[in-house]
C-alpha cells in the first residue's frame, strides 16, 4: 500500500526553505500552507515564494491554500510550479469550475474540509478531484493537537472513494505524528501531513521514514487497503 508523508514548511524557518526542503529529503511533497488572515487567522506566504521554493528544490509542492476567493487565486499557485493545489470547500464558489481549471493548467486539483464541514454533499464532485483533504484541527497553526472526533468522516470519505471507484488521494492534516498517523491510515487515509512532528525533530528525513513505515504497516492491516 503506498503511502505518502508530506512535511509541512509551516514549522519550517521560513529564512532557511530551500536547505528546510533539502532536511526533508525522500518526502512525497512538500506541504505549503498558504494563509490570508481572513479565511483562518493567520497570515503565512503567497505566489511569490511559492515561485521560489519551486526553484529551490526538487520536491513538488502541495499547496493548501487556507484563503477567501480561491477561485481568483489558485490558478497562479498552478503557475507559480506547484503540482498540487488544494481549495477549500467553504471559501470555494464554483468548485467543479476551480477543479476543471487547476487540472487544466497542469496540476493536481485538490478539496479541503473543515472539520465541522461534512463529506456528504460534495459526494458528486469527487470525481472531479484527484484528492481530499479532511482537516484533523482547525486550520489556522501548526502544533494543536489531533482531533480524533475526525476519524468517522475519514473512514466515510474512504468508503465514498471506494464505492465510486475512484483512484482520488486521501489525505489528513492537523496533529499528525507517530501517536497518530496509524489511526488515520486505519481510517483510510494514504497522504499525511505533519508539520511540528517533522520539523521539531533533530533529524526531519528520518522521521519522515519512521512516519511512512508506521503508516505503511497500518495501511496494509487495514480493511479499507485490501485488495490494493
Ligand atoms: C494547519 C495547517 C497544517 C499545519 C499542520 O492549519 O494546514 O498543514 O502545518 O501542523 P501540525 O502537523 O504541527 O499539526
Ligand atoms: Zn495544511
Amino acid at each position: 500500500m503506498a503511502v505518502q508523508i508530506n512535511p509541512s514548511i509551516l514549522s519550517a524557518d521560513f529564512a532557511r526553505l530551500a536547505d528546510e526542503a533539502e532536511a526533508v529529503k525522500g518526502a512525497d511533497w512538500l506541504h505549503v500552507d498558504v494563509m490570508d488572515n481572513h479565511f483562518v487567522p493567520n497570515l503565512t506566504l503567497g505566489v511569490p515564494i511559492v515561485e521560489s521554493l519551486s526553484r529551490a528544490t526538487d520536491t513538488p509542492l502541495d499547496c493548501h491554500l487556507m484563503i477567501e476567493d480561491p477561485d481568483r487565486w489558485a490558478p497562479q499557485y498552478v503557475e507559480a510550479g506547484a503540482g498540487s493545489v488544494t481549495f477549500h470547500a467553504e471559501a470555494a464558489a464554483a468548485p467543479v469550475r476551480l477543479a476543471r481549471e487547476i487540472r487544466a493548467k497542469g496540476a493536481r486539483a485538490s478539496m479541503a474540509l473543515k472539520p465541522a464541514t461534512p463529506i456528504e454533499p460534495y459526494e458528486d464532485l469527487l470525481p472531479e478531484l484527484d484528492m481530499l483533504l479532511i482537516m484533523t484541527v482547525e486550520p489556522g497553526f501548526g502544533g494543536q493537537a489531533f482531533l480524533d472526533i475526525m476519524l468517522p468522516k475519514i473512514r466515510r470519505t474512504r468508503e465514498l472513494i471506494s464505492r465510486h471507484g475512484l483512484q482520488m488521494w486521501l489525505q489528513v492534516d492537523g496533529g499528525v505524528s507517530a501517536e497518530t498517523i496509524e489511526r488515520c491510515a486505519e481510517a483510510g487515509a494514504d497522504v499525511f501531513v505533519a508539520g511540528s512532528a517533522v520539523y521539531g525533530t533533530e533529524d526531519p528525513a528520518a522521521t519522515v521514514r519512521a512516519l511512512r513505515a508506521q503508516a505503511e504497516r497500518a495501511a496494509a492491516g487495514a480493511a479499507w487497503a485490501c485488495g490494493h
